[in-house]
């Protein structure tokens, strides 16, 4: 980006089941956690344009149309724009690469994101049933179709189901290391395999889980950076693309089209390749996406997902640490939340404030999203280098 945008605060909510918080309750929280991240203090007034970031909003609280007011309300902030981002998975880093592209516009000098959703408060099939059962989706949900891909990929690749097991293991651990995520517990390859099944090759420990939560980030113009933090983390990247969500229009289900476009587009605006990002948070909201990520995002060659995860390379001590956070598989998935949650990470981690899940001497991040059924991904690269 010519006209550097930083981010100078990142804070988020513990995810999981949060039944005793309402959704404006997590909006306010993690807004207030954001702020108190901003090392010199931060006020009210000093946002010029807010964004918040939330796939099912209406849908999940039965409740109203949720628009920017519903984060005034939940804020305190007024008098701005307020924008609300709906785009399925990649819902809140797609409100925070609007938020970014306002700010190196010269629209705003100070934007705040909000990423939050409320997934618990009904039965998982109760709220499955509200968000699939329309004419494109034909009650098919999430697991069904990466299922799809991940069959084509053992077909073709000779991918397996260890391997993808493989991703549970390390992000269930990461996930116990993580004060935020929705499971502290760890599993073993065996009990990932003999899991219940959800839709083949998928069984309970190859899915992401239904989460409540809640993430903010305070980005900034170079011009006001530094009146707020001597440590920002720069916005070196975005990318977004999409194709139909109706699946009979891809051409193969060995890729996911999107992600390998907004990865082109993020690392060209950064300047920047695979080879120069030292931490990912990606998008695992089942095993085998991760392993298909790797390829799409360039880690690995094509076909080789399985084989470069089931490697270590992707673990907390390997060369290349994939979602220390513990992933949308144990740190949980709140749609709209999930995108901000994973650049809160990254800045964290380019900070150097994790403590057990520091990835040493990180400078460079890449957050990733694949959203719906593989239609639309979202990309951001971070880093505490300018350029
Ligand atoms: N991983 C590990 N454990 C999980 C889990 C997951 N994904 N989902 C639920 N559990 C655990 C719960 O903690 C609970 O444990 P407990 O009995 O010890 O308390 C138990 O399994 C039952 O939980 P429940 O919420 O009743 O599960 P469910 O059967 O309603 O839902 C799934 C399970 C896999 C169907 C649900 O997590 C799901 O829909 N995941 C996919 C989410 C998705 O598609 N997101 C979009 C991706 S793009």
């Amino acid at each position: 980006m010519s006209d550097d945008v930083a981010v100078v605060g990142a804070g988020m909510i513990p995810f999981g089941e949060r039944f005793e918080l309402g959704y404006y309750d997590m909006i306010g929280r993690a807004y207030k956690e954001a702020k108190s991240h901003v090392d010199h203090g931060i006020d009210d007034s000093d946002v010029d344009a807010a964004w918040l970031g939330t796939a099912y909003g209406t849908l999940s609280n039965d409740a109203e149309i949720v628009s920017g007011a519903r984060l005034s309300g939940a804020t305190g902030l007024k008098g701005i724009p307020i924008t609300r981002v709906e785009n399925a998975c990649a819902t809140g880093s797609d409100a925070v690469r609007n938020a970014a592209a306002a700010v190196q516009a010269g629209q705003a000098d100070v934007a705040v994101v909000v990423g939050a959703e409320k997934m618990r408060d009904k039965p998982t099939d109760e709220f499955m049933k509200t968000v699939t059962n329309r004419p494109t989706t034909r009650g098919m949900t999430a697991p069904a179709f990466f299922a799809m891909y991940a069959q084509r990929h053992m077909q073709e690749y000779g991918t397996t189901r260890e391997q993808m097991a493989e991703v549970a293991v390390k992000n269930h651990a990461n996930g116990t290391k993580c004060e935020y995520s929705h499971f502290d517990f760890e599993v073993d390859a065996e009990s990932v395999l003999d899991a219940p099944r959800v839709s083949y090759p998928f069984g309970l420990y190859d899915c992401s889980p239904q989460t409540d939560g809640a993430a903010c980030l305070v980005l900034a113009s170079e011009d006001v950076a530094d009146s707020y933090t001597d440590d920002p983390v720069w916005v070196r990247g975005t990318g977004n693309s999409t194709v139909p969500y109706d699946m009979t229009k891809r051409d193969d289900y060995l890729e996911a089209e999107p992600t390998i476009e907004a990865a082109s587009q993020a690392y060209e605006m950064a300047g920047l390749g695979p080879d120069d990002v030292d931490v990912v948070e990606q998008h695992d909201c089942f095993t085998f996406t991760e392993l298909l990520n790797m390829e799409d995002l360039g880690f690995c060659e094509k076909g080789e997902g399985g084989e470069f995860v089931a490697s270590g390379a992707t673990r907390l001590d390997g060369d290349l640490p994939v979602n220390p956070s513990g992933g949308l598989k144990a740190k949980g998935h709140p749609i709209g939340a999930t995108g901000v949650a994973q650049i809160c990470e990254l800045v964290w981690q380019l900070r150097n404030e994790v403590g057990e899940r520091q990835v040493p001497d990180a400078t460079t991040g890449l957050q990733h999203n694949l959203a719906g059924s593989l239609a639309v991904s979202n990309v951001t690269v971070v880093s505490t280098e300018r350029d």
